[in-house]
């Protein structure tokens, strides 16, 4: 069973400057609500229990986005605003079930997910990175139904145009188990559009092995300096773990770059 969501948000978000300066993009709105609300309505729609934000002292705004308890309580006494009073219960809902972690220093997303090491007590745990919105349909739930059935690690994948793959993880694949769902056989952190494997990339949903904590605490920084996930993960697949690439339904939206938020909040406002 994946009960525990974890959610790296301790990057520096330099592709959304200059908003980065002085706000944490996931409080960046998208119709009305913050970019990080969908992921936290995807992670409880998909039956997890407890997540843990991993966040830096820059952008300890997020903690108190949901610690501004004095603040509501105040203004409900004051105004008796049924809104307000609607908005304040779901924040106390979000903030009941989520646990902060620090990473001060951006050391890659491997570096982020070994903070929360010593939270997780499953054999699996869910992380989802909140720069990819998947809207239409849970790709968060369609894993673990994947997970659940296999009993095997899981990655988000969706197909990219053969000229783009410089841009992103892409899979190598073995055995495929059916439409939707192939053995990874190996993941290549952005490689030119002669060495990719396919063109079938990572999306920032994984159901992870505990194990992991493990092999990252001896990953060494690669590319750019920093210490990725994705290192972890190929030395897991090395040592015949079990990876699945899921073919998700839903519609993937890019929130990480200026381009992508703008379009994302379109799409958001037709839903
Ligand atoms: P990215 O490297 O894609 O995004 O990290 P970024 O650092 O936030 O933004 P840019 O690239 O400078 O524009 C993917 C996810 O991992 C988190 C980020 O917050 C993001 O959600 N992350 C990244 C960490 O938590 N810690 C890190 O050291 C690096």
């Amino acid at each position: 069973m994946i009960r525990q969501a974890i959610i790296p948000l301790a990057g520096l978000g330099t592709r959304l400057l200059p908003l980065t300066s002085v706000f944490a993009k996931e409080l960046l709105p998208m119709n009305g609500k913050p970019n990080i609300e969908y992921i936290l309505d995807e992670c409880i729609d998909a039956g997890i229990k407890e997540i843990i934000f991993i966040i830096s002292n820059k952008k300890k705004m997020i903690k108190r986005y949901f610690y501004s308890d004095n603040f509501y309580k105040n203004i409900i006494s004051k105004k008796k605003d049924k809104r307000i009073k609607h908005i304040y219960k779901k924040i106390l809902k979000y903030k009941k079930m989520i646990k902060f972690v620090y990473q001060n220093k951006p050391l890659g997303t491997g570096d982020a997910v070994l903070k929360t090491k010593k939270y997780i007590k499953d054999k699996y745990f869910l992380m989802l990175l909140p720069d990819d919105l998947i809207i239409k349909k849970n790709c968060s739930k369609a894993m673990i139904k994947v997970h659940n059935t296999y009993n095997s690690s899981v990655m988000a994948s969706m197909n990219v145009k053969k000229n783009t793959v410089s841009r992103w993880g892409i899979y190598k694949f073995g055995k495929k188990i059916n439409t939707n769902n192939r053995i990874i056989s190996d993941v290549l952190e952005k490689p030119s559009k002669k060495k990719a494997p396919s063109n079938s990339a990572v999306i920032g949903r994984y159901i992870l092995p505990k194990k992991i904590f493990s092999i990252i605490s001896k990953t060494k920084p690669g590319v750019g300096g920093e210490i990725h996930i994705t290192d972890a993960i190929r030395q897991l697949i090395y040592r015949n773990e079990k990876f699945i690439a899921h073919k998700f339904l839903g519609k993937y939206l890019d929130c990480g770059s200026m381009d992508g938020y703008i379009n994302s909040s379109k799409e958001i406002s037709k839903l």
